[in-house]
């Protein structure tokens, strides 16, 4: 072969390979997007996703502190084929961190079942009910941020019993998480397609749409520029577990973040001040984040005096208080607020103060207030009920409190980085999504 023939040989090879290569795999994804809706009857947050050989389409309540997803549907079980249990001394059930092996004769019905399964509690974050059942993985479609469609196989979950759904929405057939665990949502994508393990929540308010985005991507216009006024913390773990197995020792998969203090219109309420921080010998205290709670809810002795100072605050600029609307333990005279231009009615702010100056985040009247009917608006805040079968936290940041808020989490950093409410720029989570 002389030299001439030689390189032409070796441009061809090149350009074959080149161009197969082309074929067989898209552009390495940057970020995938997930829209949420909000189910305003019963506060829930949902996005919907594809999954299996016929990408069956199911609505999914999404679980910031949850551990897997878990769903039931008839329409995934008949047509199931490319599911796969896992078994129980495989790698998959070691990531999982499943609590035990199931035998197939006591399986409630799965797909398919085989007789060592790896098996875990999927937990209803609503009714608290827990079921344990098989894991298995199957092909999870997915969108990258450039709307391209990509397949995360083997994607991990729980086939559950249909009665764990009670008190989820009716539109919804489980729930997705994106908790610390190796089997979350973001931990999933961020191993398979190896982007950074990060997440960006942008839950909406009545009637609009929200986005969940995960992986490291440039955020479009306004919100890109409002991003460089986004407001770092540590996230910071309990360290007892309080995802049912609440052990000495064992991490909690919840997200939780260093509240200092709370103010109103500036002045910082007074209470025991130890609540705030977690107790390491019971995993007390604290102030987690939770997308599964409609509202804030507060210890009762942090609830008192948020409430006190609140109607104090909110008689002295003239809006009167009314009986309480359960479950909310203040409630006005809606004709006695003024309504704001951006960020709902003019009532006073609420300020989540934490380590570092400036570390705040601040709650306008659109976060705070509901309205429960014509004439009556409640504080959006309630008092949390003791936990019985776990620590019990003493601030669990709601939903409500979140909305229009951008949440990112960095879970590579462990830092939660927010952005001021995004109304305050005229604009909201339903314009939030990738450059
Ligand atoms: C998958 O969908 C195709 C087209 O809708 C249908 O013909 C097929 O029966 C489905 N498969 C199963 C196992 O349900
Ligand atoms: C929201 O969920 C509730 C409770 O399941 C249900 O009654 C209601 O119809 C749902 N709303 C929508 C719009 O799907
Ligand atoms: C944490 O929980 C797992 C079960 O999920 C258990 O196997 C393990 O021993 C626990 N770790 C500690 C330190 O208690
Ligand atoms: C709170 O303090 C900020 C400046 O730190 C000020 O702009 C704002 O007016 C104060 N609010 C009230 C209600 O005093
Ligand atoms: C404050 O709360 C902690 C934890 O609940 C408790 O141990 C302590 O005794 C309380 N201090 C006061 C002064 O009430």
């Amino acid at each position: 072969m002389s030299s001439s023939t030689l390189s032409i040989f070796l441009f061809s090879l090149l350009v074959l390979c080149s161009f197969s290569n082309a074929k067989r795999s898209s552009p390495k994804p940057k970020g995938f997007i997930f829209p949420i809706k909000k189910n305003e009857t019963v506060n829930q947050y949902y996005t919907s996703i594809q999954i299996g050989a016929n990408s069956t389409k199911l609505n999914v309540v999404i679980d910031v502190s949850g551990n897997f997803l878990w769903f039931s549907s008839d329409d995934y079980f008949s047509s199931a084929s490319s599911y796969i249990p896992i078994p129980c001394d495989s790698k998959e059930c070691g990531i999982a961190d499943g609590s035990g092996c199931i035998l197939c004769e006591f399986l409630p019905p799965v797909p398919k079942c085989i007789t060592n399964m790896c098996a875990d509690y999927a937990l209803n974050p609503y009714s608290g009910t827990q079921g344990y059942n098989g894991l298995s993985t199957d092909v999870l479609h997915v969108y990258s941020t450039r709307g391209q469609r990509y397949n995360l196989r083997r994607f991990p979950f729980q086939y559950s019993d249909t009665v764990l759904r009670q008190g989820l929405a009716s539109s919804t057939q489980g729930v997705i998480s994106l908790g610390r665990t190796r089997i979350s949502l973001q931990a999933q994508l961020a191993s398979a397609f190896k982007i950074r393990e990060k997440f960006a929540l942008c839950v909406p308010s009545s009637g609009r749409i929200g986005n969940l985005i995960i992986g490291n991507v440039a955020y479009n216009e306004p919100v890109e520029a409002i991003s460089k006024s986004f407001i770092s913390t540590p996230l910071i773990r309990n360290p007892m577990s309080n995802n049912g197995d609440h052990v000495v020792g064992n991490l909690s998969i919840t997200y939780f973040i260093d509240v200092k203090s709370i103010r109103v219109n500036n002045k910082t309420l007074s209470f025991n001040n130890s609540l705030l921080s977690i107790d390491e010998s019971t995993g007390n205290g604290g102030t987690c984040l939770r997308t599964v709670r409609s509202y804030t809810s507060l210890h009762r002795s942090i609830y008192k005096a948020l409430v006190n100072e609140f109607v104090n605050a909110a008689a002295s600029q003239g809006t009167k208080r009314v009986a309480s609307v359960a479950p909310f333990g203040a409630c006005f005279d809606a004709k006695t607020i003024a309504s704001g231009k951006n960020i709902g009615p003019r009532v006073p702010t609420i300020d989540l103060v934490m380590n570092g100056k400036n570390v705040v985040w601040r709650i306008y009247g659109s976060n705070s207030m509901v309205r429960v009917s014509q004439n009556v608006m409640c504080l959006a805040f309630v008092e949390e009920l003791p936990n019985i079968a776990g620590p019990t936290t003493s601030i669990v940041v709601g939903g409500y409190q979140m909305e229009n808020y951008l949440l990112e989490f960095d879970l590579t950093s462990s830092k939660l980085r927010f952005s001021p409410s995004l109304l305050l720029s005229g604009t909201s989570c339903s314009q939030f999504g990738a450059s």
